[in-house]
């Protein structure tokens, strides 16, 4: 039986919905169990049972302090080396990410994965197309971006959900592999083209100025210009052809993805 975790987040719930359209042998899990999901709560280790579970898709909880991330992810593993799991995919964060303030808890996950005596496919995500939209700011008839000229390779999260699927429904063959999967690189000002609105490149230190009257958790303001300032100087632009490989088709078009969560921002 394969069970995913984090299925009342969009991640995890794509790749629920993609494993039962393929007739997989699945089951649910989440923080507060939700109708017939197990209830999961990382943060009480004493709820994270894993008895009967074969595969383990283990959608990584990040937002958090690393310290909490990491001592979530370490209940699960625990849980997956005592109860007997198989294998486990873990959605980490795509290699080029190590400039990002988040990139240490998945870097620490992956390790505790590859130093376990379990099977493991570890899926290096890059950011979310969704993600990238949701991050330009309208700024009365136009956008600001603080992402510069800088281009993202990213992926929409339905495209990396089916992937984990794919790799789920068939986890033996991709035992020890690390998959990085991006699409083709996007800038904001293509984005803004696509929405038709016109751009305002704006500093690192004017993004930074949004933050902070933005009602943010301590960590966030880090983290978001991390993010900024990776794209802006060109650190999360590479890509490359691993996950056109698990999906045997392009990636979807990224551009028109963050767009429209542009749009439903306005
Ligand atoms: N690649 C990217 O661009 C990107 C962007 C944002 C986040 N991420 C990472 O990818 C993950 C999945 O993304 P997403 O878009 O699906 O995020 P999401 O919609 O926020 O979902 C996060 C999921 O993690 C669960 N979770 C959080 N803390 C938990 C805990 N203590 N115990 C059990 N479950 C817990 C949440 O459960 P509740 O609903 O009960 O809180 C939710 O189901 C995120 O958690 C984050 O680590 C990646």
């Amino acid at each position: 039986m394969i069970l995913v975790t984090g299925t009342t987040g969009k991640l995890g719930h794509a790749i629920l919905s993609h494993l039962i359209d393929r007739g997989a042998p699945v089951t649910a899990s989440s923080r507060g169990g939700v109708g017939a999901s197990r209830a999961l709560d990382f943060d009480r280790p004493d709820t994270v049972t894993l008895t009967g579970v074969d595969t383990l898709v283990l959608v990584s909880a990040g937002e958090a302090e690393d310290d909490v991330v990491i001592a979530r992810h370490e209940a699960v593993i625990a849980a997956a080396e005592r109860d007997g799991v198989a294998h486990v995919v873990y959605t980490s964060l795509v290699g080029e990410g190590d400039h990002l303030a988040f990139a240490l808890a998945h870097r620490w996950t992956e390790r505790r994965l590859q130093q376990s005596a379990l099977s493991w496919t570890i899926l290096r995500n890059g950011l979310y197309a969704e993600l990238f939209g949701s991050l330009l700011q309208w700024s009365g008839a136009g956008l600001t971006s603080a992402f510069g000229e800088g281009a993202l390779a990213a992926a929409t999260r339905g495209d990396l959900a089916e992937a984990a699927a794919v790799v789920a429904m068939d986890a033996s063959a991709h035992s020890g592999q690390t998959y990085e999967l991006t699409g083709a690189p996007i800038t904001a000002h293509q984005v803004a083209a696509h929405v038709g609105v016109t751009l305002i490149d704006i500093t690192l230190q004017e993004r930074r100025e949004q933050l902070d009257h933005a009602e943010l958790k301590p960590f966030q303001p880090a983290m978001l210009i991390s993010i900024h300032t990776a794209v802006r100087h060109g650190f999360l632009a590479r890509t490359g052809d691993d996950l056109a490989g698990l999906l045997g088709r392009e990636p979807s078009k990224t551009v028109a993805v963050a767009a429209e969560v542009l749009r439903a921002s306005e």
